[in-house]
């Protein structure tokens, strides 16, 4: 199906009057919410912009799915393009053109004026988004910081900065125009670091579908299957249950579990390999982001389980430091210590535990972070360091990960309630490695959960995907 017609036939505008479903998701007053919160970041003259994503041009003229900028949605329920908010103190604007009823033809109904106005009665103004750059530099007089989304569109980014420059050159005697641009991130990172009793429910729901993905692949897995099998399995459970995939779901099997983000997902499963499955469901724009690792012929053999159950042991530990009064190097570094400690044991790492740090010797093993935020992005905004002026104060005072890293002066951004995070540990002995026994090659191991962080005692909003060996074994033989 082409719209080449469409292209060609210009001077008949086609209006079906098409029957117009929307669904708005992001409940208004969670939207309500969201903008004062952003507002109590705001000076009386500090002004906030933000690009929605553009349209992408794809060069084969295909038809894409539109995702929308996660910033734009978080604080509109809007999957709308291209369009611009702009907050102040007082006002809410935005910037976006009537949707074209020919175009809605093709790509689907778009929330016109008057429906965005239904859902969003707080908003002051919608005016056209062809009219932004008339009108934004009326918005910037006599405004002394601007909030500013820069890296969305290097059009815009140009213009804005082109102008500004011109303005506040040539500003005459009783008009001014901000000197100060500050990313928008600066407000958005600490926004969207703690998560509202919304975003919390809406995450738990989708855990169910995600552990039903993980859950569904143990039970029909078989060796001889192939990688891409089992990742349509993930799917038809995402699928199903109206969901969709995090990001592309890594099923590694055998040694291909030591290539961190893997997704080529076109091997053959053999007899016994472990396969490591990284996937998560995505609904309603928030993520989950989850890891299992198990024997392809439904039974860890003693060398898989070993090295399981020390992976295993990093997770608890790291979890156990994902609470207030500790900060996320602190987990790292917990999860870190277990790991030392067994190749230690096992002879791989021979030096002091010192050394090891110091030089990072963990490295070839254990290579990553051991966690981060998720939410509206699976990598979510949110700072992991207090260098921001709305976070300066947030600093973690913990010796833990002093104790890891002697020379630590950095000001780690601390655990508070309601953030949301992954701990995820993992072992990679890759099979080039000369330093590990013959059968340890070719093992990776990851244990992936997502944490909330509580007043009390983490939460493991991933509680219900088992991830003791033999409660794996047991799903796996029924
Ligand atoms: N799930 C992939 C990652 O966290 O990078
Ligand atoms: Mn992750």
């Amino acid at each position: 199906m082409s719209n080449e017609k469409k292209e060609l036939n210009k001077t008949t505008k086609l209006n079906l009057n098409l029957p117009r479903k929307l669904s708005f998701e992001l409940p208004k007053e969670e939207i309500i919410n969201r903008i004062n919160r952003l507002k109590s970041f705001l000076d009386n003259n500090d002004i906030f912009i933000l690009y929605s994503n553009f349209p992408s041009n794809h060069p084969d003229a295909i038809y894409q799915k539109f995702r929308q900028n996660s910033d734009f949605y978080y604080l509109t329920g809007l999957n709308i393009a291209p369009a611009i908010l702009v907050i102040t103190f007082s006002d809410v604007i935005l910037f976006y053109n009537e949707p074209d009823p020919e175009e809605e033809l093709w790509t689907g109904i778009k929330p016109n004026h008057n429906e965005i106005k239904n859902y969003l009665e707080f908003i002051t103004d919608i005016l056209p988004f062809s009219e932004f750059k008339e009108k934004i530099f009326q918005n910037l007089e006599n405004k002394t910081k601007i909030y500013y989304p820069f890296g969305i569109n290097q059009e815009y980014d140009y213009f804005i900065l082109n102008q500004l420059e011109h303005r506040i050159r040539r500003s005459r005697s009783n008009v001014y125009f901000p000197t100060t641009i500050i990313h928008a991130y600066e407000i958005l990172f600490e926004l969207r670091i703690k998560k509202t009793p919304y975003e919390i429910n809406i995450i738990k729901e989708i855990m169910e579908i995600t552990k039903n993905a993980h859950i569904n692949v143990w039970k029909n897995v078989k060796p001889g299957m192939f990688e891409y099998e089992l990742e349509a399995i993930l799917l038809q459970t995402f699928y199903q249950n109206n969901a969709d995939f995090a990001y592309p779901s890594i099923v590694a099997s055998g040694s291909n579990a030591c290539i961190l983000h893997y997704t080529s997902n076109n091997a053959k499963i053999n007899t016994n390999d472990l396969i490591l499955i990284d996937a998560g469901a995505r609904k309603y724009y928030l993520n989950t982001d989850i890891t299992r690792t198990f024997p392809a012929k439904g039974k860890f053999n003693s060398i898989q389980k070993h090295i399981y159950q020390a992976v295993l042991e990093a997770q608890n530990k790291a979890i156990e430091f994902s609470k207030p009064g500790y900060c996320m190097e602190d987990s790292h570094f917990a999860a870190i210590n277990v790991l030392i400690d067994f190749l230690k044991e096992e002879k791989i790492l021979k030096e002091s535990k010192d050394e090891i740090l110091e030089k990072e010797l963990y490295k070839p093993y254990y290579m990553h972070r051991t966690g981060h935020w998720l939410g509206y992005d699976v990598h979510d905004r949110g700072f992991y360091l207090s260098y921001s002026s709305f976070n300066k104060d947030k600093i973690c005072t913990s010796r833990l990960h002093k104790e890891f890293k002697k020379n630590s002066h950095l000001p780690y951004r601390k655990f508070e309630p309601n953030m949301i995070c992954t701990v995820e540990p993992g072992l990679y002995f890759s099979p080039g490695l000369d330093t590990v026994p013959e059968e340890w090659k070719g093992i990776g191991i990851r244990i992936e959960d997502d944490i909330l962080i509580t007043e009390n005692e983490p939460e493991i909003l991933s509680k219900n995907i088992p991830k003791i060996p033999e409660e794996i074994e047991t799903i796996m033989q029924k």
